[in-house]
């Protein structure tokens, strides 16, 4: 399977798709994307949209968000996804090395991460990659809806 890691800045149904059929394999909870939503989340300076294809196909994705904070320039990767029927091919090594340079390029002091200890092939991943685990707590404020 030939696969090539880009950057999607534009918005397309193509895209929105493809979007659309990987955030159930990563969230049970998060609804579908709107196109608008797409192209408001593409356009953000904050973001950068990784995507996966093979034959044209969007087969993984991978949110970086870099931010100016009062102590650099920082990143954080979210919502890694890889098409079930593409894993094992380390296309998420390949989307997660994108990111890392990117966010190198763009002078980020330091790229971090979350990831539930359930998750075995993605802490594999991001250890390979040369993450280390952190000893913080991670705190999450719900927002009543
Ligand atoms: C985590 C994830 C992005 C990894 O993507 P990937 O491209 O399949 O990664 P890899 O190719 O490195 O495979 C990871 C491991 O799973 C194994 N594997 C997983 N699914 C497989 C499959 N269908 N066929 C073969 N091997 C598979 C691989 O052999 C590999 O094991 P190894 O590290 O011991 O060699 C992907 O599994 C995924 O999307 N999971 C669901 C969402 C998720 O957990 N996202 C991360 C949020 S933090």
């Amino acid at each position: 399977m030939n696969v090539v890691v880009e950057v999607a800045d534009v918005a397309t149904p193509d895209l929105l798709e493809g979007v659309n059929r990987l955030v159930p394999q990563l969230s049970s909870t998060a609804g579908a994307m709107t196109f608008q939503q797409l192209a408001d989340m593409i356009g953000s300076p904050c973001v950068t949209f990784f995507v996966a294809k093979s034959e044209g196909r969007i087969v993984g994705m991978l949110t970086l968000a870099t931010f100016a904070i009062p102590t650099g320039l920082r990143a954080w990767i979210e919502d890694v996804v890889v098409d079930n029927d593409s894993r094992g091919l380390r296309i998420g090594d390949a989307l997660t090395v994108a990111a890392l340079d990117v966010a190198r390029e763009l002078g980020a002091k330091t790229v971090d991460l979350t990831s539930r200890p359930s998750r075995a092939s993605a802490n594999a991943l991001y250890q390979r990659l040369g993450f280390e685990q952190r000893a913080t707590n991670v705190y999450r404020f719900l927002m009543e809806s």
